[in-house]
C-alpha cells in the first residue's frame, strides 16, 4: 500500500532502497563531523563525502539514508508556504557502483510504483547539456515534452563546502495540475509558480572541485540523490502546503493554541504562525546536536532564528516564554526516527528556557537604550530615527528593527526604513566578501604586490608604533581607505599575531593621527606576510601613515590561557593513555580551545577526568612558562614535542612549562599556568578512524561555563523540587514513574482499542444483503486504523469495512473489502476516494485494501455515511 503518513515515506524510501542492495545508515548529526569548510550539514551525501573523494573506503557502494539537514538559504524567506530552515532529505548514494541509468531507473521505480504518483504526472529536468540524460529519460520513462532543459544555476550540484564532490544533476517534479499554477503560456518545471514541485535531485558526481574552482574527475563515477521528505508528504497528503503536512501541521496547531489565534484566517498571523513552527522545530534539532547560543558562528544561526520565533510570539500577543511549549511536540513528533530528540529534551528545553529569558531581558534594555535615541531626536526638533541607529540596535543589542518602529510610532517618530535596510545590505555583502574573498585569493593578490616580511614584534610587546605599507579593499590595492571600509592592512613591523599553528589571529586596533581602523582579524596571507583584516571606524588613512598597533590585551590573554593549556592537555593525554596520543591539529581561540589527536578507542570518562585532574594539577603548580631558540635536534633531543608531518626550519622555538612539558611552537603563552585560571573539558569524540577530538573552555570561559551547568542543575533540582544533591534519585523515580504510566497508557489503549472494535460491530448494517460497517472510532494513528480493520474483517468474514477517524486535527480513513465482495464491483481504493473527497482529501490503495487522508474534521461523519448509498448504488 502506498504511504501517505511521512514516518510511512521516510519507511518505504528505506526498505525500497534496503531491497535494492542498499546499506541504510542513520542520519548523521547537524554539525558537520571533521569538516571545518561547512557550517551546516545541508545534504544526505555531507558524511560520504571521504567515500566521494575516495579518501575513505565506504562500508558498501550502495548506501540510502533519512537525513536531517539545515540551510541558511532560505533563512529570511521562512514564513512563506515553503521555505524552510531544517528538512529531510531521503537519500541513495552509489559510490563507484551504478550510474546516471541505475539512478533514473530506481527513481522511477519508486516514484511510480511505491509512490502510486500517476506516470503523466512526472516530469524532469536536465542540465542543458547531458544529452545522455536525455535519452535515458526517454528510454526509461518519458516522452521529450516532458523532459526540460536547464542551466548550470538549477541543474548543476556544486560542491557542499567551498571544494569537493559535485556534478550534473538531474531533477523530479510532480505535476500540481494547471489550476495549481500561473497559466503562463511556456509553464513548466522551472517556472517559479507553483505548479510543479521539485521532490527529488539526482545528482551525477563526477568531479571534484578545488580551490581554484577547476573540476577534476573523481576516481570513480557516483551517484548522489536528495529526495525532500516534506514536499514528497504534501503530494502524499495532497495537501496544499508543507506546513500542513503531518511533518509540521501539529506544531502549528500547537502554536496557534499557544498564542490564541487560528491558522487560515489572517495572512500576516499565518506568517508568523509558520515562522515559529519552522524555527521551533530547528531549533530543537540543532540544540540536540549540540548547537548552543552564540555570538558567531552555529550559535549565531541559532540565537538568530529563536529570537525571530520569539518575536513573532510577540507581535501574536505572547509575552511570556513560549517556545518550551513547542519543544515538546517536536520531540513527540520527530523522537521516534530521531530518538536524540528524546534523550536530550530537558537539555533542549533548559537551552531554550535560558536564551529566552535572555532575550526578553536584552528586549528590556534594548528599550532603554530606544528610548535615549527617541530622547535625543525629540530634542533635537526630528522626527526620523536614522537608519544606522536603528541598525546598530539590531545588530549590537539583538533589538528588531520592527520592533524600534512600533515603539518609535508611540511616539509619533518614523525610522528610516530605508536606511536600514541599505545598512543591512551593507553588512550582508561584507560578510558574503569575506566568505568568498577567501584565502587563496588573497594569496594570489599579494604575491602579485610583492612586499617586503612583516617583523612580528608580539612575543615581547602588544603595541608599536609602525608605518602602513600597503592598504587594499575590495581585492584591490589602493591608497586611502575612509569611514565604513573593510580594509587589508599590511604594516612593516607588529605585535598582531598572523594565525598559526592553530592559534587563531588578532585583533585589536591602528590609530593614526588622522583615523582608526579596528582590527578582527590577522592572517598570513603569504609565509611571512601578515595581513590585518578590519573596518575603518573613523577618519582617514594612507599608505605609509605612521600607526599605533595595540593588540587587544583582554583577547590575547584568553588566546594564551587556551594555547598553554593545550600543552598541558597534550602532554596529560599521552600520560594518561600513552605516547602514541599525539597531536593531530588544534584549534586556540580565545572563547575554546580544540585538539585532535591520534588514538584508536574511546576515552573513557575515568581517563578523561585524569586527565582534566593533571591538567588543573599543574595549573596550581604555576609553573612557569619559557622560551628558548635553538635547533631542531638540540630541541628533539631534550624531549621537546614536535608535530608529526609539520616542516620546521633549521631553528627552532621550544615553549616549555617548567619541567612537564616542552614543544616545539611559534604560538603566544603566558607568563605562568598559573594564568590558565581553571580549566573544564566540554567533550571528547571521535572524527575519523583513529583520531579524537576534545573541546575545552579555560579562565573566564570555564568559569561561565560551570556557572551556567550549576544555574541548569539548580533550574532541574527546583522543578523536581529538591535539592540539586537529590536529582540524581529524583530523576530516576520519575523515569520509573514515566515507565510505569507508559505501561499502564499501553494496556488502556489496547483495552480502549477492544472495546472501540466492540463498539464497531454493532454498527453493522445490512445493505442489500451485503454487510457494511461505516463508522467513527478512536485511534492515535493510521496503523492502529489499519490493525482496527484487519481484526474487523476477520470478525466479519464477509463485509465492507469503512472506519474513519481524527489524527492530529486531520480526518483519516482506512477502508477493507473482503474478495468476495470485491468479486462483486466493490472496491476499497474507489470507495476510499469517494469518502475523501467530502474531507478535501485524497487517498488510494489495493481493490481490498486503501486509506486516505483529509483537511477537514468536521466532515468525517458526512463522509462515512455516504458509504451505505456508495454500497447501494455499486
Ligand atoms: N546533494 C543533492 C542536493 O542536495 C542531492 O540536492
Amino acid at each position: 500500500m502506498k504511504p501517505i503518513s511521512s514516518a510511512d515515506i521516510r519507511q518505504a524510501f528505506l526498505d525500497f532502497f534496503s531491497d535494492k542492495g542498499h546499506l541504510v545508515v542513520p542520519s548523521s548529526s547537524l554539525v558537520p563531523e571533521g569538516d571545518p569548510t561547512l557550517l551546516f550539514t545541508g545534504a544526505g551525501m555531507v558524511q560520504f563525502k571521504p567515500y566521494f573523494s575516495g579518501e575513505v573506503e565506504p562500508p558498501s557502494r550502495r548506501l540510502a539514508s533519512s537525513q536531517k539537514c539545515f540551510r541558511t538559504t532560505d533563512i529570511d524567506k521562512v514564513g512563506n508556504e515553503r521555505s524552510l530552515t531544517f528538512f529531510e532529505m531521503l537519500g541513495n548514494f552509489s559510490i563507484g557502483d551504478y550510474f546516471k541509468k541505475g539512478a533514473i531507473q530506481l527513481a522511477w521505480e519508486f516514484v511510480t510504483e511505491y509512490l502510486e504518483l500517476s506516470e503523466d504526472r512526472i516530469w524532469a529536468s536536465i542540465y542543458h547539456e547531458d544529452e545522455e540524460a536525455h535519452s535515458l529519460w526517454r528510454e526509461i520513462a518519458l516522452p521529450a515534452t516532458r523532459i526540460v532543459r536547464l542551466g548550470k544555476e538549477d541543474n548543476f550540484w556544486g560542491p557542499a563546502g567551498e571544494t569537493g564532490p559535485c556534478g550534473p544533476c538531474s531533477e523530479v517534479f510532480f505535476d500540481r495540475g494547471p489550476e495549481a499554477g500561473c497559466g503562463r503560456e511556456g509553464c513548466v518545471p522551472g517556472c517559479d509558480c507553483e505548479r510543479f514541485l521539485e521532490i527529488w535531485n539526482l545528482v551525477f558526481m563526477e568531479y571534484d572541485q578545488d580551490k581554484e574552482g577547476r573540476l577534476i574527475p573523481l576516481p570513480q563515477q557516483n551517484i548522489d540523490t536528495g529526495m525532500g521528505l516534506e514536499r514528497t508528504a504534501v503530494v502524499m497528503q495532497g495537501v496544499g502546503s508543507v506546513y500542513e503536512t503531518d511533518l509540521l501541521a501539529p506544531i502549528v496547531t500547537r502554536t496557534s493554541e499557544l498564542v490564541g489565534e487560528s491558522y487560515r484566517e489572517d495572512e500576516a498571523v499565518d506568517r508568523s504562525l509558520r515562522i515559529i513552527a519552522e524555527h521551533g522545530r530547528a531549533i530543537t534539532f540543532l540544540i540536540a546536536d549540540g548547537v548552543l547560543p552564540s555570538n558567531d558562528g552555529r550559535g549565531y544561526v541559532l540565537r538568530r532564528i529563536l529570537r525571530r520565533a520569539v518575536r513573532h510570539g510577540r507581535l501574536l500577543g505572547r509575552e511570556e516564554p513560549f517556545l518550551e511549549e513547542i519543544v515538546p511536540v517536536v520531540v513527540e513528533l520527530m523522537g521516534e526516527y530521531y530518538p536524540d530528540l528524546k534523550d536530550r529534551e530537558q537539555f533542549i528545553l533548559g537551552v531554550v528556557t535560558q536564551e529566552e529569558r535572555g532575550f526578553q531581558h536584552t528586549l528590556a534594555v534594548g528599550s532603554a537604550l530606544l528610548e535615549d535615541v527617541i530622547a535625543g531626536i525629540s530634542s533635537a526638533g526630528k522626527s526620523r530615527i536614522p537608519g544606522e541607529e536603528v541598525f546598530r540596535l539590531y545588530d549590537t543589542y539583538g533589538f528588531p528593527m520592527e520592533l524600534t518602529r512600533e515603539v518609535a510610532g508611540e511616539k509619533g517618530l518614523e525610522v528610516d526604513e530605508e536606511g536600514f535596510e541599505k545598512a543591512m545590505i551593507r553588512q550582508r555583502r561584507r560578510a558574503r566578501e569575506a566568505q568568498t574573498f577567501g584565502l587563496a585569493r588573497q594569496s594570489e593578490f599579494y604575491r602579485t604586490l610583492d612586499l617586503p616580511p612583516t617583523a612580528f614584534r608580539g612575543y615581547d610587546t602588544l603595541e608599536a608604533t609602525t608605518q602602513i605599507i600597503s592598504l587594499a579593499r575590495d581585492g584591490q590595492a589602493v591608497s586611502e581607505v575612509a569611514e565604513g571600509d573593510e580594509v587589508g592592512v599590511v604594516l612593516r613591523e607588529t605585535p598582531f599575531y598572523a594565525e598559526a599553528g592553530g592559534q587563531v589571529g588578532d585583533a585589536g586596533l591602528l590609530a593614526s593621527a588622522d583615523g582608526e581602523i579596528v582590527i578582527s582579524d590577522t592572517q598570513s596571507s603569504l609565509p611571512a606576510l601578515s595581513v590585518h583584516y578590519g573596518t575603518v571606524a573613523r577618519g582617514r588613512l594612507r599608505q605609509g601613515d605612521e600607526v599605533r598597533a595595540k593588540v587587544d590585551e583582554g583577547r590575547r590573554l584568553d588566546i594564551a590561557r587556551n594555547h598553554t593549556a593545550t600543552h598541558l592537555l597534550h602532554k596529560a593525554l599521552r600520560e594518561v593513555l600513552g605516547e602514541h596520543a599525539q597531536q593531530s591539529g588544534s584549534e586556540v581561540a580565545p572563547d575554546k580551545l580544540r585538539f585532535d589527536f591520534t588514538h584508536l578507542q574511546g576515552v573513557t570518562p575515568d581517563e578523561l577526568h585524569s586527565v582534566e585532574r593533571l591538567v588543573t594539577a599543574r595549573i596550581r603548580d604555576n609553573l612557569p612558562v619559557m622560551t628558548n631558540i635553538t635547533d631542531y635536534e638540540t630541541a628533539i633531543a631534550s624531549g621537546a614535542f614536535a608535530i608529526f608531518g609539520e616542516k620546521y626550519g633549521e631553528q627552532v622555538r621550544v615553549v616549555s612549562a617548567g619541567d612537564y612539558t616542552r614543544e616545539l611552537c611559534a604560538g603566544t603563552h603566558l607568563r605562568a599556568t598559573g594564568q590558565i585560571g581553571s580549566f573544564h573539558i566540554l567533550s571528547e569524540g571521535s572524527i575519523g578512524r583513529g583520531l579524537r577530538r576534545i573541546e575545552a573552555v579555560t579562565g573566564r570561559a570555564a568559569e561561565q561555563y560551570v556557572r551556567q551547568r550549576l544555574s541548569l542543575l539548580d533550574a532541574i533540582a527546583s522543578q523536581l523540587g529538591g535539592t540539586p544533591a537529590e536529582v540524581d534519585a529524583n530523576v530516576s523515580a520519575l523515569l520509573n514513574e514515566v515507565e510505569a504510566q507508559r505501561k499502564e497508557i499501553g494496556s488502556l489503549r489496547r483495552r480502549l482499542a477492544r472495546e472501540e472494535m466492540g463498539r464497531a460491530l454493532d454498527q453493522v448494517r445490512d445493505v442489500d444483503g451485503i454487510r457494511v460497517l461505516s463508522t467513527e472510532v478512536e485511534a492515535a494513528s493510521m496503523r492502529t486504523l489499519r490493525e482496527m480493520s484487519d481484526w474487523l474483517r476477520d470478525q466479519l468474514g464477509s463485509a465492507v469495512i469503512v472506519l474513519g477517524a481524527v489524527m492530529g486535527g486531520k480526518p483519516g480513513f482506512v477502508v477493507a473489502v473482503t474478495p468476495d465482495l470485491v468479486d462483486m464491483g466493490l472496491k476499497a481504493d474507489y470507495l476510499v476516494k469517494e469518502v475523501a473527497a467530502v474531507v478535501g482529501g485524497s487517498g488510494g490503495g489495493r481493490a481490498t485494501l486503501a486509506q486516505a487522508g483529509g483537511r477537514d474534521a468536521e466532515r468525517i461523519g458526512e463522509a462515512l455515511s455516504l458509504v451505505n448509498e456508495l454500497v447501494a448504488n455499486r
